[in-house]
């Protein structure tokens, strides 16, 4: 097999490896006074990209209209002011009635969100009536003979105290019994799952941006557990998970209601707004999430993720919260996370170019690279979700098994990813771009 093909192959594996059944969707705000049509909008989606989810602020009856047919399915919203009300059990049989029933099945819906952030809004009346209302509307679907939607409600991460380490997560107090534990329960027995919003934009160390958005860093050592983090979103996962451990609710489901990076900001009060880091977080994510791995306590687990957000919304507040879009109201990408179903459509710098666009460059470890820094270096990518089959054991490059050859197997696939930048071969001085055929340098035979 000649070295350009074998390429190829481990290029294919690398790309379309997809071992989830869970799915990315995205966040359809419509704080914006330039948005098209919710028809143009479910046409574009449909033809353009590989979103299969949106996933929606309100229940807006032409929105679900324009989704009929789609095979798109959606999360609706109930707005936290119809929370209290939909206690009453025949108010939210009148409520599944006129908002759900009209549009299922012929438009897929997959979540009820009851509220929204409902423990961060800090009212504890509303706090104390949300598993009601979630009550309610699940029976009410029940009596209506509906059993495929599931009803949830998203939570901010305030949920959990300032995480110390992964392992030591748990809710806030005086909320843990009187509001988790029974909406847990709620979940377990209804097979729905507990959403989050985990946001590493949010609170991340400015000494650790490369932790936040997925670039290569030493990693984040949790001392109870040895287990090492080499990003924030596992992090922050891991924390929610020990927190529903701690009640005794491990085995409930976790979706992602929303997570994102804005691709711009003011350059004064937001200098971690910019296009590099947002193409560099909402890009890995959607690869991490896609290899299936889990994270170091929930291995090969899977979450339904909702990426915030579809458009970049012109009526919010600050220039980032302008600029989390995917894409611009007239469509045109603001960069692609390997979401468009053409990557010649995409606008901005996409993240996994075609190998064959490479020219014949190859990142490897440096001769005077210790084996301490490649085996960080090999972690690090493999932890990314970068399938790192081919160099395991029984794998078709695991030979020679040595860190040097494997690190450089995985410092390459890296590079490529990223797109061939050479700061995407640093590795802190450990890698080096070179452009001869890596095959004739002794230690590498499976590049
Ligand atoms: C609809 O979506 C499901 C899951 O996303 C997929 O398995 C199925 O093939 C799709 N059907 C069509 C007609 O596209
Ligand atoms: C940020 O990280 C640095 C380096 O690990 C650490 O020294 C510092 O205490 C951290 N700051 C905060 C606020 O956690
Ligand atoms: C995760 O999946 C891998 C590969 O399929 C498997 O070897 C491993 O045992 C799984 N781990 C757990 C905890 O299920």
């Amino acid at each position: 097999m000649t070295n350009q093909i074998h390429f190829l192959l481990i290029f294919s594996l690398l790309l379309f490896s997809t071992a989830t059944s869970s799915f990315i969707g995205v966040n359809f705000g419509r704080v914006a006074d330039n948005l098209p049509p919710p028809s143009s909008v479910a046409n574009f989606l449909t033809s353009q990209t590989t979103l299969t989810s949106v996933k929606l602020f309100d229940c807006d009856p032409q929105i679900l209209q324009a989704f009929a047919n789609t095979n798109i399915s959606l999360t609706v919203n109930i707005p936290n002011a119809n929370i209290i009300p939909l206690t009453d059990p025949s108010a939210a049989q009148s409520w599944v009635s006129s908002n759900i029933l009209p549009y299922h099945p012929q438009t897929i819906i997959r979540y009820i969100a009851v509220g929204n952030e409902v423990h961060f809004s800090g009212d504890k009346t509303l706090i104390a009536n949300t598993v009601k209302a979630m009550e309610s509307i699940h029976q009410a679907l029940l009596t209506s003979k509906i059993t495929d939607i599931k009803v949830t409600t998203p939570h901010s991460l305030a949920i959990l105290p300032p995480l110390m380490s992964p392992s030591s997560g748990h809710f806030q107090k005086g909320y843990d019994h009187v509001f988790f534990g029974p909406l847990l329960e709620f979940h377990r027995k209804t097979k729905s799952p507990f959403m989050v919003n985990p946001y590493p934009y949010f609170g991340f160390n400015a000494s650790m941006i490369e932790f936040a958005i997925f670039k290569k860093n030493d990693g984040v050592l949790d001392k109870a557990t040895g287990l090492k983090y080499y990003n924030m979103f596992d992090y922050l996962m891991d924390g929610v998970y020990s927190a529903m451990k701690r009640l005794g609710y491990d085995d409930v489901d976790i979706a992602v209601g929303e997570t994102g990076w804005p691709s711009a900001g003011d350059p004064a009060t937001e200098p971690a707004a910019t296009l590099d880091n947002a193409v560099s977080y909402n890009g890995n994510l959607v690869k991490h999430l896609k290899s299936g791995k889990g994270t170091p306590l929930m291995p090969n687990r899977t979450f339904d993720t909702y990426i915030f957000a579809l458009f970049n919304e012109n009526l919010k507040e600050s220039v980032s919260e302008r600029n989390y879009g995917l894409f611009r109201p007239d469509f045109s990408p603001v960069y692609d996370v390997g979401v468009l179903k053409s990557p010649s459509q995409a606008g901005g710098p996409t993240t996994a170019p075609s190998p064959t666009e490479s020219g014949g460059k190859w990142c490897v470890a440096k001769p005077d690279a210790t084996d301490d820094k490649l085996q960080g270096n090999l972690d690090y990518v493999c932890s990314l979700g970068i399938d790192c089959k081919p160099i395991q054991d029984g794998g078709p490059c695991f030979d020679p098994n040595t860190v040097r050859s494997h690190a450089s197997y995985a410092m390459n696939a890296y590079y490529h990813i990223n797109g061939q930048q050479d700061s995407d071969c640093f590795f802190d001085g450990t890698g080096v771009v070179t452009s001869s055929d890596p095959s004739m340098i002794s230690t590498l035979t499976c590049i």
